[in-house]
């Protein structure tokens, strides 16, 4: 295993519920380090940007709607084998599959509104970090 990174975002539904604290202890207590963060309010077309390999999925424009409905921390977090480990700790996409005692388990209200994004892939990560931060922003 090596240190990766891999990008996160905590959705509108758990900011707008207060639950960004209990979110990012998840993850720091599963080993995964916050080396860059911030809060943004995406516009409706930085949504449809971001998600643009889901844009045949007829979940599209609901996803890229909620997305812009409130604000979202995006976060690069590292350590080892975090592409993974962020997975693991998010649980899985529909809430009602997720594993006991992840943050979609405990968290998530819907397979839409489902509280957290984790990148799927080495590649991916390393596009989503680049969408949202510089270089500069990230300090492990
Ligand atoms: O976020 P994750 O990688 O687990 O799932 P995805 O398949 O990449 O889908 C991206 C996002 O689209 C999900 O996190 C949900 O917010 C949304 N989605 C949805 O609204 N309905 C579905 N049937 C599947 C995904
Ligand atoms: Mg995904």
């Amino acid at each position: 295993m090596a240190i990766e990174r891999t990008f996160s975002m905590i959705k509108p539904d758990a900011t707008k519920r207060n639950l960004t604290g209990k979110i990012v202890d998840r993850l720091e207590s599963a080993g995964l380090r916050v080396v860059a963060s911030k809060r943004v309010y995406m516009s409706k077309a930085q949504a449809e940007a971001f998600y643009a390999v889901h844009r045949e999925r007829p979940f599209y424009g609901e996803l890229t709607a909620f997305m812009s409905s409130g604000p979202t921390v995006v976060q690069v977090l590292e350590g080892e084998d975090a592409i993974a480990k962020n997975r693991e700790v998010m649980g899985a996409t529909n809430p009602a599959e997720a594993a006991p005692g992840t943050i979609r388990a405990d968290f998530a209200q819907s397979i839409g509104e489902n509280a957290v994004h984790g990148s799927d892939a080495p590649e991916t990560a390393k596009e989503e970090i680049a969408f949202w931060f510089s270089g500069v922003e990230i300090v492990g």
